[in-house]
């Protein structure tokens, strides 16, 4: 898949960048995702977890300081050879989420922003099946697909994000702002020189993979951020207190 090498060249080229500007920098992962990621994972000690596109390591960090025993992966080269500086007790592999395999099973299978980097989810779970034990879990997150579905327009001398339309006084259709029904790629950037390709689908789409696949759901969260972020950072608070930014699924593989 032609997306898939531009992002590995693309997290290969700005892995430094990753580790310092974001990875758990950055406030969507420490003020809503990871709280609520590590709320859902609970108590792990000795719990086997891979860690699924482990980026620079830092939440395989996080995993194993709570007393899991951890493993981590990431289609990125260079992620990987900063992952193994910087956290020797860990052991990290290159791999892609879609076919790696190890001969030893995990309790626990963690994946933290990376299936929006898959047109659909059927060959992420089918290969992650395969890396857990009996009954193991797999949670993951993706940026929630409504927040994808917005598009961002200056109107006037206001900037929207938006999802919807505006009809003129007659009833007719004005202009139509998102799509949320059609899945599409995405062009994503995060800095000028750190561009990469997601998949926009649907909670549908996803259900029906899932439901096609050797999970079952056994949770799936809308986190809000933080107490600390309303503190922080009280405008982003006031936007993801009410519009979801994140979406996490809490999945059991069935006996
Ligand atoms: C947004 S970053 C998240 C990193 C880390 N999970 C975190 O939350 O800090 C997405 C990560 O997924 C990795 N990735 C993308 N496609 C992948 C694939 N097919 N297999 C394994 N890792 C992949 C990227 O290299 C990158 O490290």
């Amino acid at each position: 898949m032609e997306s898939k090498i531009l992002n590995r060249n693309s997290y290969n080229k700005n892995a430094k960048d990753w580790e310092e500007k974001f990875s758990l920098n950055n406030y969507t992962h420490s003020h809503i995702e990871k709280p609520a990621m590590l709320n859902i994972l609970g108590d792990i000690k000795g719990k086997d977890i891979i860690c699924i596109g482990c980026g620079s390591g830092e939440e395989a960090n996080l995993l194993y300081e709570r007393g899991a025993n951890v493993v981590g992966f990431d289609i990125s080269e260079e992620l990987i050879k900063i992952a193994k500086q910087k956290y020797p007790n860990i052991n990290f592999y290159v791999g892609d989420a879609e076919d790696f395999k190890l001969e030893e099973k995990f309790d626990v299978a963690f994946a933290s922003f990376v299936a929006h980097y898959f047109p659909n989810y059927k060959q992420l779970l089918s290969n992650t099946s395969v890396l857990l034990k009996e009954n193991g879990e797999f949670i993951f997150s993706i940026i929630h697909p409504i927040k994808r579905a917005m598009v961002k327009e200056i109107v006037g001398e206001k900037k929207y994000t938006i999802l919807g339309n505006s009809k003129l006084t007659d009833g007719s259709l004005d202009t139509l702002y998102g799509d949320y029904l059609n899945s599409k790629e995405m062009k994503v950037k995060f800095s000028d020189g750190f561009k990469m390709i997601h998949y926009h689908t649907t909670i549908g789409e996803q259900i029906r993979d899932i439901l096609d696949s050797d999970f079952e759901i056994i949770d799936f969260v809308e986190p809000k951020p933080t107490q600390s972020a309303k503190e922080e950072y009280p405008d982003k608070y006031e936007i993801d207190s009410k519009v979801p930014e994140v979406l996490i699924y809490h999945l059991r593989k069935k006996g």
